[in-house]
């Protein structure tokens, strides 16, 4: 098989940087290109990709769809992993990859598992892009990665995990915490999707990757475990799930600018997905029809929960969005 020339959006990002790394290590199978915004062009990130000898396009993908189709010339695959809030930028994207004659497109989804309509705004945000795909009967493949391990994990007493949490403390259990949830360690979408788009079997298909499944309960118990450290627990109800959830919706409502507001909404849904409906299981995902990335992948054996906690105790876990103001 000839080599596959990637065009990547969101290199410098989290997701992204993961998507990055997992192609850049197998160059046997990868020519991969960087999509970066003319905003951006100049920053120290995006010399620093050119550094580890990746081409950087730029263009804006919300500018002329002409522009747009020139940008794309040449790409096999293309991928995006744009941030949250800008889901809706794709749609001009993936009209340009369909006239550029793109084989297959990754739109940015990378979340949990749920069902459209209503459930997780975030989702249908990712859904609306999905919808436009298959209007142009665009060549496509969908991969879903449950939650991350970097923001699944309790803080301590003691706060020798702090530096590795966005939020502290974190000793919420949602719903009872009994919800077993897919995780899958934030260094390993890069690989995952690595093997997702060499394949046949997932063109014009959803996929699902993860590690683990686990309750709050069970991840609780699990870094008590191995920390010796106990737990204070902060319980939160289904019921207040469902209201602070309507109240975060309402906000936003009188003021959809409201970025803080729109997080909070987020997450929300986040909590209410999860751990009231129970979606982000691989049985609810096979229902969907999602293909198991594990049953795909046997050989490939993804950073089990429990390997990411022995690292987190050891000092050498990694906070995301570093620079991102969560400190
Ligand atoms: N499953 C989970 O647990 C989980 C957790 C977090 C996020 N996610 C999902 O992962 C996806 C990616 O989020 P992230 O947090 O990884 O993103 P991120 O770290 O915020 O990075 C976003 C990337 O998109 C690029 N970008 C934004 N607008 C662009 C534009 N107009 N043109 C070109 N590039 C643009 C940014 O480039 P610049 O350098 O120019 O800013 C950056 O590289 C999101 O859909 C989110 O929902 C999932």
């Amino acid at each position: 098989m000839n080599k596959q020339r990637v065009l990547l959006l969101g290199a410098t990002g989290q997701t992204g940087g993961s998507i990055l790394a997992g192609l850049l290590d197998q160059p046997q199978y990868f020519d991969v290109e960087a999509l970066v915004r003319p905003s951006s062009a100049q920053k120290d990130n995006v010399k620093k990709l050119a550094e580890r000898g990746v081409k950087i396009r730029v263009t804006d993908i919300e500018g002329p769809t002409e522009e747009l189709v020139k940008s794309l010339v040449g790409v096999d695959v293309l991928i995006s992993a744009i941030d949250a809030l800008s889901q809706l930028a794709q749609i001009r994207l993936a009209t340009a990859a369909k006239e550029a004659g793109i084989k297959r497109f990754v739109p940015c989804a990378f979340i949990t598992v749920a069902p459209p309509g209503g459930v997780m705004a975030l989702r249908d945000s990712k859904e609306e892009v999905y919808q436009h795909i298959w209007k142009l009967f665009l060549p496509y493949t969908i991969i879903d990665v449950g939650f991350w391990h970097q923001l699944s994990f309790p803080t301590l007493p003691s706060g020798r995990v702090d530096y590795a949490a966005i939020t502290r403390p974190k000793v919420d259990i949602h719903a009872g915490g009994s919800a077993p949830t897919m995780l899958t360690d934030l260094r390993d979408i890069g690989p995952f999707v690595a093997h997702i788009i060499r394949d046949a079997r997932t063109l014009n298909k959803f996929v699902v990757t993860y590690s683990d499944v686990l309750s709050e309960n069970e991840i609780f118990s699990l870094m008590e475990e191995m920390s010796g450290e106990k737990i204070e627990r902060k319980y939160v109800s289904a019921e207040d799930i469902t209201a602070s959830r309507a109240r975060d919706a309402a906000t936003l409502k009188a003021d959809p600018t409201n970025v803080m507001a729109r997080f909070m909404s987020f997450s929300g849904d986040y909590n209410y997905s999860k751990y009231v409906r129970g979606d982000n299981t691989p049985a609810y995902a096979t229902y969907l029809g999602y293909l198991d990335a594990r049953e795909l992948y046997p050989d490939f054996q993804p950073r089990r929960f429990r390997e990411f906690i022995v690292e987190l105790l050891d000092g050498k876990g990694e906070k995301p969005y570093k620079n991102k103001g969560f400190d």
